[in-house]
């Protein structure tokens, strides 16, 4: 079977390295990739977003099943560009229609979903240019600090947590006035939930689900969770507070009434859901829905598959996910990712990265993210460059391996935080 991979990032990386491990996977194409995923498969230099070139590589190389990566293809309609085409329409993508895509790409249509199925997630409402006044007037009914959400996707920069009242009307009036463009047309105001927050996976293929492996991220730049939000800068698996009873908790009021609610609304999701979760005082709820798996969380997540990826894949092609084998690997797996100094503001690129080249521990594997090759070397190429993950029999084994590892990567103003997993 051959496989096309759309994507660039360190879950790309996470999951070509995983699928060309398949017995079943003839060859493995990623479009774009980056200079780690050129060492399991064949990059093609075209964008997630630009459909007929991938339309081309579909054809020119006989490709059988494609796995998208990041959400702007699904949320841009990926899915039904290959439905809707004679030449693709039998040739399966993995991940959800566009429709599905809403769960990420409308925070408003998700919080609408989670109300319509009695899904735990914080009380809120949405609002428009035309009702800004009624925007304050929620805005005065809650309590600090006030929690704001472009609608649409915005980099995962769309959201804001803000201290006073004053402020949050301020930001409103902002947001619905072009500061995130098109994607804060829409705002919604939701309550803040304090608690701690984990990463749920599933995949679905639309019928049944499969749980992966559970973990946590750490989405600001700075120790002690300090400082602007990044992509992430590091993850663990698993997550010592989501134990049996509350992942029961979670699969019986969030996942399986997530997966029967798209089913009762006809919607199309053949894929990965992402549940951005956070544990109130042992109750979970919904922070946002993914259309796709997390990036750091890949990183960790994948690795702790022991079975064929292509196992799970398959079975969501052939709607029999339930009779497909999934084993997890019992040991823990932590990942620090290594950012060009800058980063999440401006950085450089180009640099060389050296001492990859010399890796001996097993324990570790480093997976490429804003990388590229150039005249037989790496060179960073974007703000997270690299995420070093390792096993471990416990979390501190884990995260010792990848401090060791990343003390052997080197590139000019190389940045990761030393305290992932502070918190656990
Ligand atoms: P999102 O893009 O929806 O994941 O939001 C980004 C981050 O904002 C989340 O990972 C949370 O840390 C935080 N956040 C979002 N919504 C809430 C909320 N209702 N209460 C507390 N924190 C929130
Ligand atoms: N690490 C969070 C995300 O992928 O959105």
């Amino acid at each position: 079977m051959n496989i096309l991979l759309i994507g660039s990032g360190g879950r790309e990386h996470a999951l070509a390295w995983k699928i060309a491990q398949s017995p079943k996977v003839n060859h493995l194409f990623i479009a774009p990739g980056n200079a780690g995923t050129r060492q399991v498969g064949t990059n093609v230099p075209v964008q997630a977003t630009d459909f007929p070139a991938i339309k081309n590589v579909v054809l020119a190389n006989n490709i059988n099943r494609v796995v998208v990566g990041p959400e702007d293809p699904l949320v841009n309609g990926i899915y039904d560009f290959f439905k809707n085409d004679p030449l693709l329409q039998n040739i399966p993508v993995i991940g959800p229609s566009k429709q599905g895509a809403r769960l990420e790409g409308s925070k408003d249509f998700a919080k609408a979903f989670m109300a319509r199925h009695r899904i735990p997630t914080a009380r809120y409402k949405s609002f428009t240019a035309a009702t800004v006044e009624e925007g304050y007037r929620f805005l005065e009914s809650l309590q600090a600090p006030y929690v704001l959400k472009a609608d649409g996707l915005a980099s995962g920069k769309g959201v804001l947590i803000i201290h006073t009242l004053e402020e949050a009307k301020k930001e409103l009036h902002a947001m619905l006035h072009g500061m995130f463009g098109d994607a804060g047309k829409t705002v919604v105001i939701e309550e803040f939930l304090d608690g701690i927050e984990c990463s749920v996976f599933v995949v679905t293929d639309g019928a049944d689900y499969k749980l992966l492996p559970v973990a946590k991220d750490y989405k600001r730049i700075g120790e002690n969770n300090t400082g602007l939000n990044t992509g992430g800068m590091g993850a663990v698996s698993p997550v010592p507070f989501a134990g049996d009873v509350f992942m029961r908790k979670v699969e019986e009021r969030i996942i399986q009434p997530t997966i029967e609610g798209l089913k009762a609304e006809n919607i199309d999701y053949k894929g990965f859901i992402f549940f951005g979760l956070i544990n109130v005082k042992g109750e979970p709820m919904v922070i946002e829905y993914n259309c796709r798996m997390g990036d750091p969380e890949t990183e960790v997540v994948i690795p702790r598959i022991q079975s064929d990826l292509m196992e799970l894949l398959e079975g969501i092609v052939s709607c029999d996910l339930k009779n497909r084998l999934l084993e997890i690997d019992e040991r823990t797996v932590a990942a620090v990712v290594l950012v060009s100094g800058g980063y999440p503001e401006t950085y450089g690129k180009g640099k060389e990265i050296k001492g990859l080249e010399n890796q001996l521990s097993p324990a570790s594997v480093i997976f490429h993210a804003g990388t590229k090759e150039s005249e037989g070397k790496t060179l960073t190429n974007g703000g997270r460059v690299l995420a070093v993950s390792s096993y471990g029999d416990n979390m501190k084994e884990a995260l010792t391996q990848s401090y060791k590892t990343a003390g052997t990567i080197h590139f000019e103003k190389m940045y990761f935080r030393t305290d992932i997993g502070f918190d656990l």
